[in-house]
């Protein structure tokens, strides 16, 4: 099957400088969306891919293209045709025809309706497949809306058939009325869409070369026109405004969310209030706080628990782990039973062991730290080999950036680290070692001794310095300021 995705058009009441069908939903574009259900629909076996018609920011779509084959090679397999001029749908479908194969129906979708299922189009298309050939049937995916403002409306005779769509600035007060609207998605016999296509007039309201006026030509030419709904309305709603774009959000949230509580026994402390941008994969029995946004791929395995308002990207977390609020974790590596923040930070390439407990304000970027060990508060740890049963005190850096290079720091196991001490890298901290607290580091520590850099404690006879008293000053000016007011209070009394 063909499929061509049409999205050359500008988007005007996005008011964006973006192409609308680059803004995203769910943290990706809205064309991706569409791409991605259009390539499973393809199968993998299919030589050629879905062609996407551009035009109003071609440059910037053509680009997204290429940036997101870069991380998803199935996606290579996109053409694009350009329409230089966005005079309409039909005129839009036009400029992909050279590129259909003729023995083939095509499915047309819209880069601008996001939620379309596989499902769906499997169901649209057989509908026009058992005629395939000589028999062909056009088949059109309508729905049935309370408010169908906007849409174009399905215009059907006496016995109920189609005869044809009319867009809402061209309908008559009685077309006004219809409830059924065209989602814009359809499959059409290709050959006679050539035909059609070409037959397309712009005498019309928007002065546009509309792909709907194509169904009353398949009326007279005696093509037998199917119809049949998506299982869910939001599958269907385009994008055309940010509150559209807003509202689809939440819908496409919520249906997230119920996956989840639904598939994988998650529990939602608010259905209503989570983000998943990405691919989120749960044991069983993991509970989520409100309020968290999840980014690209997530695990969480079972038993684990998320505070309220954390942002977790691309990381794995293990088994009965918690996240207290206010965490930011981004491609990190929780072993099970770890305890991270409340406002903890995980750096890519944190990769923690089991048991591990990072504390409030405390950041880890690049750095390996084995069971049992603690960073509890006010702490960076980059670039560090972190053995187990550490005790990492308040206030540690590990110092491993001179302006130019990043260094290591090795810090094996058993080894305990005052507050405040600075370990400058490359520098490694023996087995068993103490460091007392404020030391300095810049020479390796030996195994099970303390070290430590600190300046001689001394203590002198010393008077500090006294405030000289005022008190008398302070009584007379609020004095007169009361008698200065008294008047007036005075005179309100008097009034009683
Ligand atoms: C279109 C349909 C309408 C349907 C609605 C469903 C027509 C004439 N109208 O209206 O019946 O109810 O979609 O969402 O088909 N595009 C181009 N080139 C153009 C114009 C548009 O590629 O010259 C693309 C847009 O990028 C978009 C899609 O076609 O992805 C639909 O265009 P849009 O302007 O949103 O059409 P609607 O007014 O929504
Ligand atoms: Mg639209």
């Amino acid at each position: 099957m063909n499929i061509v995705i049409l999205a050359a058009g500008q988007g005007k009441r996005m008011k964006s400088a973006l192409p609308k069908v680059l803004q995203t939903l769910a943290g990706k574009p809205l064309l991706q969306h569409v791409l991605t259900t259009a390539l499973s629909l393809q199968g993998k076996q299919a030589k050629a891919g879905p062609i996407v018609v551009v035009g109003h920011g071609a440059a910037d779509v053509k680009e997204f293209l290429v940036n997101v084959s870069k991380e998803d090679s199935s996606f290579a397999k996109v053409l694009t045709a350009l329409q230089a001029e966005q005079k309409g749908t039909g005129h839009a479908l036009l400029q992909a025809l050279p590129k259909l194969d003729v023995q083939e129906p095509t499915l047309v979708l819209y880069g601008d309706v996001p939620l379309i299922s596989k499902k769906t189009l499997a169901k649209l298309s057989k509908l026009a497949d058992g005629v395939r050939g000589q028999d062909s049937a056009l088949a059109l995916l309508t729905q049935n809306l309370a408010n169908p403002t906007g849409y174009g409306r399905i215009v059907r005779d006496a016995a109920s058939s189609v005869s044809e769509i009319v867009e809402e600035k061209d309908a008559t007060p009685a077309q006004k009325v219809i409830k059924e609207i065209n989602t814009g998605i359809m499959v059409l016999p290709t050959n006679s869409l050539r035909k059609w296509l070409k037959a397309l007039r712009s005498s019309n309201a928007q002065g546009e070369y509309y792909l709907t006026d194509v169904i009353a030509m398949a009326v007279k030419d005696g093509v037998p026109i199917r119809t049949t709904q998506a299982d869910d309305e939001s599958e269907t709603i385009g994008v055309n405004s940010r509150d559209q774009l807003a509202g689809l959000e939440r819908t496409y949230q919520l249906m997230i969310a119920k996956q989840l509580m639904e598939e994988a026994g998650v529990s939602l402390a608010d259905p209503a209030r989570i983000d998943v941008r990405g691919t989120l994969e749960c044991g069983t029995d993991v509970f989520i706080d409100v309020g968290c946004v999840f980014e690209g791929c997530v695990t969480l395995a079972t038993g684990t628990k998320i505070g309220p308002y954390c942002v977790i990207r691309n990381s794995v977390i293990g088994k009965n782990v918690s996240i207290h609020a206010y965490s930011h974790i981004d491609g990190a590596k929780v072993g099970n039973q770890s305890l991270i923040g409340p406002y903890a930070r995980l750096r890519p390439g944190a990769d923690l062991a089991n048991d591990v407990h990072i504390g409030n304000f405390v950041e880890v970027k690049n750095s390996k730290i084995a069971a049992n060990s603690k960073a509890n508060h006010l702490s960076y740890v980059g670039d560090s080999i972190v053995g187990s049963r550490v005790n990492i005190g308040a206030g540690t850096i590990t110092c491993n950036y001179d302006g130019v290079n990043k260094y290591q720091t090795i810090i094996e196991d058993d080894v305990f680290i005052g507050s405040d001490t600075q370990l400058v890298a490359p520098v490694r901290v023996g087995r068993g070692a103490t460091l007392g607290a404020g030391t300095t580091l810049t020479k390796d520590a030996p195994p099970n001794q303390l070290t430590v850099s600190r300046a001689k404690q001394i203590s002198l006879q010393w008077q500090r310095p006294a405030k000289k008293e005022k008190k008398v000053e302070v009584k007379k000016t609020v004095s007169k300021q009361v008698a200065a007011k008294q008047p007036v209070k005075k005179s309100a009394k008097g009034k009683k």
